[in-house]
């Protein structure tokens, strides 16, 4: 959820009295923003606030553990203990005034209680929380804060009343194409891995529907993953693809015979979505219901609810939605050299428009928000002393292979790129290369999915 979404249903929580919610929501903003201004500011205050800062990390954190772990009360530790705040609101010539006003000392005892004691914030408490987020959000001009996303910082802003703050922008759908031959093939492989986990889901969604079910694949790409699940099981007569790449759409049609499978182009994020899905999967049988796929969709929209209403609405009841995703950072390793893979991933998260790299753990919440109750997750790990050298390698294709992509593409839009940065990428990337062919070398990952029911 984009942080304009977050505080409108902290709101909402506060006005059905649930402020204990709110309150927590908030907490957690907080928190958010905290390390977000920290990862903001450490480049740009003068030496010795950053040095301060840096000694504070690590005798806050102690040995291994950075910010990224820290507690709430951690964070404002650090931040009192190294000036931080003050020098970088210097940096944006940002006056924090209101933020000096805060008492972050009682917000932290309070959140303690919540989380430790099953406390219950009263009105004036949750109004406390959500005074914090708005202050802080808006002295730092921060305008979009998702866990998925880079939180953008807009320049000096000066401190006025929390009413106007101005509406974030929302989240973009990443820059992610399909098509092109390398990524058509990735995604093949990508697919045989995740085909068991696939299958479960599939096996599970039709049970109990009747012998002929329409299936539709949002987001199908070439259809090679389509064909290749759906024709599975004969109940599916008649298989949709949708995909908004033309290119794509083009090549999977090339190849169906028009009867059984359907390729179309459609965006599924598009104003008129909603009304043309519907009249896709709704011109055979009114009352059918029908199984909709998604692969490794959500994590490229820029509205996933949005897109899981859309479904929820023009879907007869009775309907199955199957989804899959991923989570990067449910991904172990052994040996860890120096925390590389830690590196790989959050140059992965950093990249421009990147898709979220974290929406394995979203899939749940989402589907809750979009008014789905009848929800069934799947997890599927892989690990690499299972596999064959063949598959390690393939393993690492799907894995790694594409992480540079985003970067370039990044570049070829005239974002600025730090040369170093990529070129710690590309060499932290040969080594996991060598890593994943060694059979000595421990690697989890975890396929993620979900069947939910429209009622
Ligand atoms: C990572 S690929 C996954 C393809 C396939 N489902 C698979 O698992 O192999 C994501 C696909 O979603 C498509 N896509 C992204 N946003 C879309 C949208 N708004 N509407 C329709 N398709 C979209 C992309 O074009 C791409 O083909």
């Amino acid at each position: 959820m984009n942080l304009e979404d977050r505080i409108a249903q902290i709101r909402e929580d506060m006005a059905s009295q649930r402020y204990t919610t709110a309150a927590k929501e908030s907490g957690a903003i907080v928190e958010f923003a905290f390390r977000e201004i920290y990862r903001r500011s450490i480049g740009l205050v003068d030496d010795r606030t950053r040095m301060k800062a840096l000694a504070a990390e690590s005798k806050i954190g102690g040995p291994g553990k950075g910010i990224g772990a820290f507690t709430l009360g951690q964070l404002y530790s650090l931040f009192r203990e190294s000036d931080l705040l003050v020098a970088y609101g210097q940096s944006m010539s940002t006056q924090l005034r209101a933020i000096k006003m805060i008492n972050f000392d009682e917000l932290i005892r309070l959140r303690n209680r919540m989380q430790h004691e099953l406390y219950e914030a009263d009105r004036l408490e949750a109004q406390l929380f959500l005074h914090c987020v708005e202050t802080m959000l808006e002295t730092f001009g921060i305008l979009t804060l998702n866990a998925d996303s880079q939180v953008a910082v807009e320049g000096a802003q000066t401190v006025s009343s929390p009413s106007s703050v101005p509406p974030p922008p929302k989240r973009e759908a990443s820059t992610y194409r399909a098509s092109g031959t390398q990524e058509l093939e990735r995604l093949i492989l990508q697919g045989s891995f995740q085909r068991p986990l696939d299958l479960r889901m599939f096996e599970y969604a039709l049970d109990g529907l009747e012998s002929s079910v329409l299936g539709v694949d949002v987001g199908c790409a070439d259809g090679e993953v389509t064909r290749d699940r759906f024709e599975r099981f004969p109940q599916f007569e008649h298989v949709i693809g949708i995909d908004k790449d033309s290119e794509c759409i083009a090549a999977a049609s090339a190849v169906s015979d028009g009867q059984r499978w359907n390729f179309q182009v459609l965006d599924i994020e598009n104003a008129d979505a909603e009304e043309k899905f519907r009249q896709l999967v709704l011109r055979q049988d009114e009352e059918s219901p029908v199984v909709v796929f998604m692969a490794f969709l959500l994590n490229h929209v820029a509205a996933p609810i949005r897109v899981l209403r859309i479904l929820r609405s023009a879907l007869p009841k009775g309907s199955k939605v199957v989804i899959r995703s991923g989570d990067d950072f449910f991904t172990h390793e052994y040996p860890d050299h120096a925390g590389r893979l830690k590196f790989i991933l959050g140059m992965s998260e950093k990249a421009p428009r990147a898709a979220d790299r974290r929406h394995g753990r979203k899939l749940y919440g989402q589907l809750y928000r979009a008014g789905y109750r009848r929800i069934r997750m799947f997890a599927d790990p892989i690990l690499s002393p299972n596999l064959s050298e063949t598959e390690r390698r393939s393993l690492y294709k799907i894995w790694f292979d594409h992480r540079l992509a985003p970067w370039e593409r990044a570049l070829e839009n005239g974002n600025q790129v730090s040369v170093e940065d990529l070129q710690a990428l590309r060499e932290a990337l040969v080594e996991y290369e060598l890593d994943m062919e060694d059979p000595a070398f421990f690697f989890l990952a975890v396929g993620l999915g979900a069947v939910a029911e429209v009622s």
